[in-house]
């Protein structure tokens, strides 16, 4: 697939099932064919109606935030990628840096993820990011590389092109501290040449890498001009149809 622009928004355990309605229909009301694609990763309990809002719009899609990597049986309280599918969800999230710390998901077990979200003809969005003191050592590229080889880097190619990437700095995320777009060009042009090293310049240059962290409407503009930053992964200001959508149309 070749490299998109997106702007996704990650609502995480926010609104109930009406608010999350009117947030989706205030949003998909004001976009058009030529925005961005957008994708609204709603809690699991308004993804079938949030799906259903949607649906005839080709220019939006629904994520999931979570899934488990079994198909089925018993995991109370797990959500599989079948039940995510069949209610005309496309994409989903994995390796947010929330589930990352408070939920102890490790590379070992995104790696399984990604792979059974892949084989269930689903998409992820793949997150990497560093925390602050990682940061504030210098270690922030070895930190996400480690991240991208053990949680990604066991697709085959065909499997990698179909990946969208969200590079989101754990001390950004949430924080009001975004990245400058100098640090978030930086971070993502290191991301593409470890995909260059690994898959090749085609692939590399045809993924889809979103900065997340921070995005608002004063500040999405010049993060999404950065020549390797294709959109972003958006909390708090999803949560505002307004906000929202003027990050859809900041570039
Ligand atoms: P934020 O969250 O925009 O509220 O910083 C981003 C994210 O966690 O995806």
């Amino acid at each position: 697939m070749s490299r998109q622009l997106i702007v996704a928004g990650n609502w995480k355990m926010n609104t109930n099932l009406k608010e999350g309605i009117k947030l989706a229909k205030g949003v998909s009301k004001k976009t058009k064919p030529s925005d961005p694609l957008v994708i609204m990763a709603a809690p699991a309990t308004h993804l079938h109606a949030v799906a259903e809002v949607v649906k005839d719009i080709p220019g939006i899609q629904v994520a999931a935030q979570n899934c488990s990597q079994e198909l089925s049986g018993a995991y109370t309280g797990e959500i599989s990628v079948g039940m995510i599918k069949a209610i005309g969800a496309k994409y989903v999230i994995l390796g947010h840096s929330e589930r990352r710390q408070y939920f102890k998901e490790g590379n070992a077990l995104l790696a399984k993820k990604v792979k059974t979200v892949l084989d269930n003809s689903l998409l992820p969005i793949f997150c990497c990011g560093e925390p602050l003191a990682v940061r504030k050592a210098g270690n922030h590229a070895r930190h996400v590389s480690k991240q991208l080889r053990e949680g990604l880097f066991h697709l085959s190619k065909k499997d990698f092109a179909k990946v969208v990437i969200a590079y989101e700095p754990i001390w950004a995320i949430g924080t009001g501290v975004t990245a400058s777009p100098e640090q978030a060009q930086e971070m993502h042009d290191k991301i593409r040449k470890m995909i260059v090293r690994k898959y090749g310049d085609k692939i590399a240059d045809n993924t889809t890498i979103l900065y997340g962290g921070s995005v608002k409407p004063a500040n999405a503009k010049v993060l999404f001009s950065q020549p390797d930053v294709d959109g972003g992964l958006v909390g708090g200001a999803s949560l505002k149809a307004d906000d929202f959508v003027k990050i859809i149309k900041a570039r």
